[in-house]
């Protein structure tokens, strides 16, 4: 409840509250998939793992904004920050991986 109240704060203080739903849309709409994968969960040869637990939000948007190594940028001009964060949201929805003890094939 309280916990809801601050949400509704937060979606005051900064216009809409993120939407994952959307960000998953733009997480392909923008190609960060070619990349990253449908998941974010990334591939060896193209780009690492982004989701469940993304990096802190100010870092995320300062490397999708200047990235320093194979990654193409992405300025405001192309995906606002209001689309980060919304894609930020959707990364954090993604559900996390099982716990290796519940894996079978890795308790042999
Ligand atoms: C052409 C391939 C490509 C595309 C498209 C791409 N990325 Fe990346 N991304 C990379 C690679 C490769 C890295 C690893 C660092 C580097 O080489 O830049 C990376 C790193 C990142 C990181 C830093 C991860 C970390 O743990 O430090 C973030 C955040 C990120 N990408 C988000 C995005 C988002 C959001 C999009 C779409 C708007 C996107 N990327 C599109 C290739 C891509």
């Amino acid at each position: 409840m309280r916990f809801a109240i601050l949400m509704g704060l937060a979606a005051t203080a900064w216009g809409e509250a993120p939407d994952a739903e959307n960000g998953r849309h733009l997480f392909a709409r923008y190609g960060c998939y070619q990349c990253h994968q449908l998941e974010a969960q990334g591939a060896a040869a193209t780009g690492p793992r982004l989701g469940p637990r993304p990096i802190p939000f100010a870092n995320f948007t300062k490397y999708v904004r200047r990235p320093t190594g194979q990654m193409p940028p992405y300025t405001a001009k192309v995906v606002k920050d209001s689309e980060l964060a919304d894609i930020y949201a959707f990364l954090e929805s993604l559900p996390a991986p099982p716990p290796v003890k519940d894996i079978p094939l890795l308790n042999q």
